[in-house]
């Protein structure tokens, strides 16, 4: 790796996020892998954007169904993050999952929220593609605190969630 690319990388570890885990199905069962590149894009029409890694699996399957859901996690779901961040093993979901928006998209349970998308457009940038989607149903559950990603490490967003949310 150029010294770019690793400073690159440190830089980027810099950037909190929240982990999502955007869920497919593989060979006819829920599959899920852990995201940090989600954002939304657009309300008119809602889009949303998340940026996987080519050679992931869950590409392969976002590609042909032309669909797939986003989970948000909460602070107390460290364990479905590492396990779908695993390398080299397969991500199937049931153990995390329940149905959704009338059995049509796999969501991870208690997760803070869902959000089901259409593939609206597809991007393929350097080793990862890009998928916009079109949000077709959202399930919102109950308030909780969110799972944060920092320099490598899990973590949560301390007392300030009550100002935040006002
Ligand atoms: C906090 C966190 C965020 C991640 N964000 C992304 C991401 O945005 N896009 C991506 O392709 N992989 C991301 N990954 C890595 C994938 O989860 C991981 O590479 C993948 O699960 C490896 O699976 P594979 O060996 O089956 O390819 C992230 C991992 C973690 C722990």
């Amino acid at each position: 790796m150029s010294e770019v690319t690793d400073l690159f990388k440190e830089s980027m570890g810099r950037l909190a996020t929240g982990v999502t885990v955007v869920t497919s199905e593989v060979d006819g069962r829920p599959w899920g892998v852990t995201v940090s590149a989600c954002c939304s894009i657009s309300m008119e029409p809602p889009l949303l954007l998340i940026s996987l890694f080519t050679k992931n699996a869950s590409t392969e399957a976002i590609m042909e169904q032309q669909r797939f859901g986003v989970s948000i996690l909460s602070n107390d779901q460290t364990n479905v993050a590492k396990a779908g961040a695993k390398p080299g093993t397969a991500k199937f979901f049931e153990e995390f999952t329940d149905f959704d928006h009338d059995g049509k998209t796999h969501r991870v349970k208690d997760a803070l929220t869902h959000v089901h998308c259409k593939v609206d457009n597809v991007v393929v940038a350097g080793d990862h593609t890009i998928f916009i989607g079109l949000v077709e149903h959202v399930t919102v559950s109950e308030m909780k605190q969110p799972l944060l990603h920092f320099h490598r490490q899990f973590g949560s967003f301390i007392d300030e969630l009550e100002t935040a949310v006002k």
